[in-house]
């Protein structure tokens, strides 16, 4: 049981699979996903912005579908399937909406980096953002401080055909 745990907390194991990995794992009952994630498989790339659903800093992909982990217990992952920013690149390439917002220089100092391209892949999966205004009006809960956000629009425009045609592959698009 974790350290910071009251006497009496009942730790609940849930199975999972994240970034393509079967997980057994012992959570607390209000444990988030994304102090899940951070401090207990150190998978830090997913980011703690404001911890309340307000910013989009730590969106991550559960079954293909883009949530904030903030928001959401772990124990609410029960046989998930999640996918985070560390599980996009495949066989050492980069997934190409990493490629793109590399090319069109679509980050500052990076820290809601991860939250808008995993936002972005969501996004994809959905189907339904072809122009730059939808992209910017979906991606809406995804802010950026550096306000580099219409590099971030031209990088995802660049991709989304790439993804669209990824998310068809993978009917339904569990998986990036
Ligand atoms: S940290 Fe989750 S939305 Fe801001
Ligand atoms: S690149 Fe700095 S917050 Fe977006």
């Amino acid at each position: 049981m974790s350290a910071t745990a009251p006497v009496g907390a009942e730790e609940h194991r849930i199975g999972l699979t994240i970034n393509g990995q079967p997980r057994s794992l012992l959570v607390l009952p209000w444990t988030t996903l994304l102090d899940l994630l951070r401090e207990q498989l150190d998978l830090i790339g997913t980011k703690k912005g404001c911890d309340h659903g307000q910013c989009g800093a730590c969106t991550v992909l559960r079954d293909g579908k883009r949530i904030n982990a903030c928001l959401t217990l772990a124990v609410m992952c029960e046989g998930a399937h999640l996918v985070t920013i560390e599980g996009l690149a495949s066989g050492g390439e980069l997934h190409p909406l990493q490629r793109a917002f590399i090319r069109h220089d679509a980050f500052q100092c990076g820290y809601c980096t991860p939250g808008q391209i995993c936002s972005a892949v969501g996004l994809a999966n959905e189907g339904h953002a072809n122009t730059p205004q939808a992209i910017r009006e979906q991606m809406s809960g995804n802010l950026c401080r550096c306000g580099a956000y219409s590099n971030i629009v031209a990088a995802v425009e660049e991709a989304l055909p790439s993804m669209n045609d990824r998310a068809q592959a993978t009917q339904g698009g569990t998986s990036p």
